[in-house]
Parts: C-alpha cells; structure tokens; sequence
C-alpha cells in the first residue's frame, strides 16, 4: 500500500539524518567510509530508492544485492545495527505508522540482502554484473 502523507522532502531529510549517523557509528561507519568518498551522490541514489520504494515513483534503477556483494567487511550481523540506526532515526522524525510503513520495507530488503549475500549454499557470490544467480534472489 502506498501511504499518502510520505513525500520526497520526508525522504530526503531521512536520508541525510540516517547517513549522517551511519557515518558516525563506530560499527557499520568504517564500512561506508571504506567504499564512498563521495556522499552527495550516494544520498540522491538513497533517495531515489525509497522513493521508488515508498513512493512508486521508478526514481531508483539498481541491483543493490550486486552492488553489496562488492563492499568490503560487510558482515550479516551489521544489518542490525543497519536497522536499529534506521529505526531510531525513522522514530525522530515520523509519526509511528509511517515509521513502521519504512521498517517494513528496510526489513524486507535487509532480509533480502543477506539471503542473496550470505545465505546461499554453494560458492560465493561473484560481484559479476548479470550474474543470474544474484538476479533470481532480487
Ligand atoms: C550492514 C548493512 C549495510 C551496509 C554495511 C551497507 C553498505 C552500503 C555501501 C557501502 C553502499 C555503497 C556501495 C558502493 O556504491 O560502492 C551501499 C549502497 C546501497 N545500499 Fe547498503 N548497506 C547495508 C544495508 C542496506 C539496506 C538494509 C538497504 C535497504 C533497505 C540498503 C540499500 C542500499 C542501496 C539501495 C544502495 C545503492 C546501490 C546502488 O548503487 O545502486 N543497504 N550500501
């Protein structure tokens, strides 16, 4: 269900609080630093996505389990620490139903992700572009 009261404003002032936070935690923060070095256009393409996300707007076009296969130390415990710095972002800036409309999404995918990362039985996943492997798990 789309919610109608979530807006690209809403999105874009909870992307940069959640990223700004990210960048400051001492768990999943080295992690970030290591792969980007430029945030502003990380921010657009976070913003694009949950605007595709919530908002339906196509805005996003990408293959987020391809591109997690290519960073470096991501660890399945992380996407705890992920989701609860998610959560309390989320909780300072929204209404508790639309916090949740955005947790359930972040659950989602972040249960997505680590299925195709580190869930599977077989070898690695190879960050290959195309990989039809990666591709059946999206
Ligand atoms: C431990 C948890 C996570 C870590 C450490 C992490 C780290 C990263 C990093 C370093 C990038 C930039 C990669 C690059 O451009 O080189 C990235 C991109 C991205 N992340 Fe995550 N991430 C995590 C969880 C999540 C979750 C739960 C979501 C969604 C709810 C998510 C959505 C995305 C998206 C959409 C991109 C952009 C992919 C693209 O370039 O198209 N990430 N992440």
């Amino acid at each position: 269900m789309i919610e109608p009261r979530i807006t690209e404003e809403m999105i874009s002032e909870l992307v940069d609080r959640f990223y700004a936070r990210v960048r400051s935690d001492a768990i999943i923060g080295p992690v970030f630093a290591e792969r980007i070095s430029d945030w502003p256009p990380h921010l657009e393409r976070m913003k694009a996505f949950w605007s595709s996300v919530m908002l339906t707007s196509g805005r996003y076009k990408g293959r987020p389990a391809v591109v997690h296969a290519m960073v470096p130390g991501i660890r399945p415990w992380m996407f705890a620490r992920w989701l609860a710095l998610f959560e309390s972002t989320l909780n300072d800036l929204f209404e508790p139903d639309i916090a949740a409309a955005f947790m359930l999404r972040a659950n989602r995918m972040s249960e997505s992700l680590q299925a195709a990362l580190f869930r599977r039985s077989g070898p690695p996943l190879k960050p290959v572009a195309g990989n039809p492997q990666i591709g059946a798990l999206r």
